[in-house]
């Protein structure tokens, strides 16, 4: 069976079965606080907690996703960073009796496989201390698989694993029951019961919910008894194109091609921030690999235009924005392929290549040891780790000095002003839109200055209505929490990233509850309500297509 009869197979026995076809949603959710569209779910988020559903309550959708977490697996027989997700829904209409069946049939009847094992949730496998620890063990499950037929060593019992969610700061979440094919997890059952909380309490949900995913590539590859994701007919023509021995290389390359595709065509473009920094990495490590395998220069244009015709049905945005997707990736890659040549001109030229020179290549050119390894032997390489770590921390404390032009002095009063500038943001962002972005700051103990992006006046209303906002928040009395997170991890959870200095690989990130998540050096008060109260004095520009603020506290 070919992968784009089993995506119908899939969406037509959910419409036989009562199900209405929903179609796959962005890449950009709607939900600030993550960065992509990561589960089928996502999009009906709200549905789960009492919003009316405006397809009825069953559902069912083939979904794209994009997941960062996964990356350094990428290159193993099922790891992916974009893929395809399969998945039925039922917002407090059907839950765990007729979602095992369903699956089960899915599975068994319709596909022809044979479960191997299926996973349940039970607590005695989760950790004293941990936030899912009181909740019961999955009876209801075990007794709907044995009724089913399945024999009892069949299922197994585990912990955390069975239990997904919330996306983001907050949403649904419940106990799963997985199911595995030739050992690969193929589809997972979500019982959402709960609703979760930013400080992660769990409070039940009126009517639970279900949730469901199976990944479509891992799918194909058990249906169509290959070893690996990477043998299916959704990646062979892929892989096909480009020559090489090294199967992790070539794998890298056509799981980066797949996503870099289908992220610019949801208009992103490489950058140094946010989503677009990650497009970027992902261009330039998929170009990195490539130099690796001895590609011709541009090879990456080729391979998009595999990616395009596997997709082009399914996703006919894709075939739409084709030119646009080929020369952002041409660009990038020459522009990569500049830096490459004068970093590996460097290589050559160093005379005795330690671990230590290998440090200042990585941080000159960004090429990982690995790649320099490719073309000179390293000695001493654990150098290369120690001044890696030895370097993290120093950039960490440095990034702790030097804060939205606040010095090391900082008052009272300049913290405090400091820390309204992030409610300032987010609320300009909430009030104007978010292609408000921070283009600078300074800060006196008198007053904040703010600037950033937004191309007219603001009126006499928006303004207030920044203020009111502000004012508001303050009122509420919001916690200010520190995070440190990697930059990565920092940017995928949304938080937002917008000053022009180089990043150290740990940050900060600092969330004043819900409203505001941004990476920054600190030191930030810890409520809202020690700011007292907020005033605009004065609004006007600062350059084309940038705005000033001057604001006050108390
Ligand atoms: N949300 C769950 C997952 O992503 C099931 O769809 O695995």
């Amino acid at each position: 069976m070919k992968s784009y009869q089993i995506r119908k197979l899939f969406l037509d026995f959910f419409e036989k079965n009562g199900h209405k076809i929903v179609p796959s949603s962005s890449l950009l959710p709607s939900d600030p606080s993550v960065l992509f569209t990561t589960a089928g779910m996502q999009q009906f988020k709200s549905y789960y907690l009492g919003e009316k559903s405006p397809y009825g309550s069953d559902v069912a959708s083939c979904q794209k996703c994009f997941r960062t977490t996964d990356i350094e697996e990428v290159g193993d027989e099922k790891h992916l960073t974009f893929f395809e997700m399969l998945g039925n829904f039922s917002f407090g209409g059907y839950f765990k009796e007729k979602a095992i069946k369903l699956a089960y049939e899915f599975i068994v009847n319709e596909l022809k496989l044979d479960i191997d094992y299926v996973t349940i949730f039970s607590s005695e496998k989760v950790a004293d201390g941990d936030w899912r620890k009181n909740i019961p063990e999955d009876k209801d499950s075990y007794k709907i698989w044995r009724d089913v037929g399945l024999p009892e060593n069949k299922i197994r019992k585990e912990g955390i694993d069975n239990f997904w969610g919330p996306t983001g700061d907050d949403g649904p979440c419940g106990v799963t029951t997985e199911i595995y094919v030739n050992g690969i997890e193929v589809w997972n059952l979500v019982f959402n019961e709960y609703f979760c909380n930013n400080r992660r309490e769990l409070k039940k949900i009126d009517s639970p919910g279900l949730d469901t995913g199976s990944g479509l590539e891992r799918l194909v590859a058990v249906v169509q008894e290959k070893n690996t994701i990477f043998e299916t007919d959704l990646f062979e023509t892929i892989i096909g194109e480009i020559s090489g021995q090294d199967e992790r290389a070539k794998r890298i390359i056509a799981d980066h091609i797949r996503s870099v595709v289908f992220l610019i065509s949801e208009g992103i473009l490489p950058l140094n921030l946010g989503r677009g920094y990650i497009l970027r990495r992902l261009i330039r490590r998929a170009a990195r690999y490539g130099k690796l395998l001895n590609l011709p220069k541009n090879f990456l244009i080729p391979l998009a235009k595999k990616t395009i015709e596997i997709y082009k049905e399914v996703y006919p945005e894709i075939k739409l924005k084709e030119s646009d997707i080929l020369t952002v990736i041409q660009y990038e890659e020459e522009k990569f392929e500049k830096t490459l040549e004068r970093g590996l001109r460097e290589i050559e030229k160093i005379p005795n290549l330690t671990g230590e020179t290998a440090f200042l290549i990585y941080e000159t050119f960004g090429f990982p040891l690995e790649l320099i390894e490719e073309i000179r032997k390293v000695e001493n390489r654990e150098e290369f780790f120690v001044m890696k770590k030895k370097h993290q921390e120093i950039s960490r404390a440095g990034a702790e000095k030097k804060f939205g032009g606040v010095g090391k002095e900082a008052t009272e009063e300049v913290i405090k002003l400091h820390t309204a500038t992030h409610l300032l943001q987010a609320a300009l962002r909430k009030i104007l839109g978010e292609h408000v972005k921070q283009m600078g700051s300074d800060i006196t103990s008198q007053r904040l200055r703010f600037d950033f992006s937004h191309n007219q006046k603001m009126t006499q209303e928006e303004i207030k209505k920044v203020e009111d906002l502000v004012n508001k928040k303050i009122e509420e009395d919001l916690e200010i929490k520190k995070e440190e997170l990697s930059y990565e991890e920092a940017i995928e959870s949304g938080a937002l990233a917008f000053f022009k200095e180089k990043y150290p690989e740990i940050v900060n990130v600092y969330s004043i509850g819900d409203f505001s998540k941004e990476i920054c050096g600190g030191p930030h008060i810890s409520r809202t309500s020690e700011l007292k109260g907020f005033r605009i004095i004065k609004e006007e520009s600062s350059g084309a297509g940038i705005r000033r603020i001057k604001a006050v506290l108390g």
